[in-house]
């Protein structure tokens, strides 16, 4: 066991690893249609980390103190023969948790394989439950049934199932409560998510964004909540239990409240580059020392020395300049009205 912690003192217990980035929907606060493009260069897949690859540097990472891992994307399931990889780090000693966010498109077909393969859990994305709607967040790609269908074959196989809701002002913002009453009834934890300024090509802003705050004043129009416990520390999601505890809701808040004193995860990019936050500007390329010939303890070294010099807090930072701004705007306000 090893006690590496960041600048921080963070330790590192999280590794999402990202097995392609391409995906089949287009959703626009995240890969829009007119940036990612038929012309769009995806990675050529020589430049893909593979399944053996992978295997290794996750060994490697858990013997940092890495005990989650998360499959993510673009879209996952995607990638050819992932039960396949699953089971590989599955088998890692000292893996103790697999999860996996998906939009839930192919789910049907690889539910059943995906759990026996040592899959524990998955996150669906699901923005509304009006296919019109949905249409529209995704790019005109994914129809809610087959969602729906997805979901309900992940719970059959017997994985934990999540919903991820991203909430964009004027997009699906009334569609809160409807996702609320459905997931209530349906039995899985339903997750609000603050949009995000991620990457550089959504468009971005502020006003669009729909607060923790405002997330549950509406889902309270149907139930009043109290806030639960995390599960872990640095948990995501800040837990909330219906009045009758017959489940709960999360929200992910990460511009008005966010959570980076707590944040234990890195993140591996398709391509091989660790990134130490969601909002990193620059990552370190591991593919290169994997294809180099370097040895595990030599790669082991270079991960420790990169999460032990680690400072981000990007949200923290963000949310510390919406608040100055908004703190100036009233004063000037004040002044001028004064
Ligand atoms: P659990 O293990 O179930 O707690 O999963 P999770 O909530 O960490 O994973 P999931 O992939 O379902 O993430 C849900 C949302 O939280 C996504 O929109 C992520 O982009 C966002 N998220 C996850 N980790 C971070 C993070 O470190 N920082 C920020 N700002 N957002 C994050
Ligand atoms: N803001 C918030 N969440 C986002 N996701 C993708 N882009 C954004 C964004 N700009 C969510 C997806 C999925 C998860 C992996 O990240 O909806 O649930
Ligand atoms: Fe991005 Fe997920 Fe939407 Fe694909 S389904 S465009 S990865 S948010
Ligand atoms: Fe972690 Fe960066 Fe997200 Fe903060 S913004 S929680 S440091 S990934």
């Amino acid at each position: 066991m090893t006690n590496l912690q960041d600048q921080y003192q963070r330790p590192l217990r999280d590794l999402r690893i990202s097995v392609t980035d391409r995906c089949n929907f287009r959703c626009r606060y995240c890969m829009p249609a007119e940036v990612f493009g038929p012309d769009y260069a995806f990675l050529p897949s020589a430049k893909i980390l593979s399944f053996d690859e992978i295997e290794r540097l996750v060994t490697i990472f858990v013997s940092l103190g890495v005990k989650k891992i998360r499959i993510t994307g673009g879209e996952p399931l995607l990638r050819r023969d992932l039960p396949t990889l699953i089971e590989r780090i599955h088998q890692i000693e000292g893996v103790e948790d697999i999860a996996l966010t998906t939009n839930g498109t192919l789910l049907k077909k690889y539910a059943e394989p995906l759990a026996k393969a040592g899959l524990s859990r998955v996150s669906v994305s699901l923005d509304s439950l009006d296919n019109e709607r949905f249409f529209e967040m995704n790019g005109q790609r994914g129809k809610v049934s087959t969602v729906l269908e997805g979901i309900e074959k992940a719970a059959e196989a017997g994985l934990q199932v999540k919903i991820n809701m991203v909430v964009q002002k004027g997009q699906n913002d009334q569609d809160i409560v409807a996702m609320a009453r459905f997931f209530k009834e349906k039995q899985h934890i339903l997750r609000f998510i603050e949009y995000m300024d991620v990457g550089n090509s959504n468009g971005w802003r502020l006003d669009d964004v729909v607060s923790k705050r405002e997330i549950l004043d509406q889902v309270q129009q149907f139930s009043s909540l109290q806030a639960i416990a995390p599960n872990y520390k640095g948990e995501v999601a800040t837990r909330y239990q219906y009045q009758d505890k017959q489940g709960e809701i999360g929200v992910i808040s990460s511009v008005t409240d966010s959570f980076c004193s707590t944040c234990s995860r890195a993140r591996l990019s398709a391509e091989g580059t660790l990134y130490t936050c969601l909002f990193a500007t620059a990552g370190t390329d591991l593919r290169e020392l994997l294809r180099t010939g370097q040895d595990d303890a030599m790669i082991r070294q270079h991960i420790a020395h990169v999460w032990g010099d680690r400072t981000d807090r990007y949200s923290d930072e963000r949310n510390e300049q919406t608040r100055a701004k908004r703190q100036s705007v009233k004063i000037e306000m004040s002044h001028i009205g004064g």
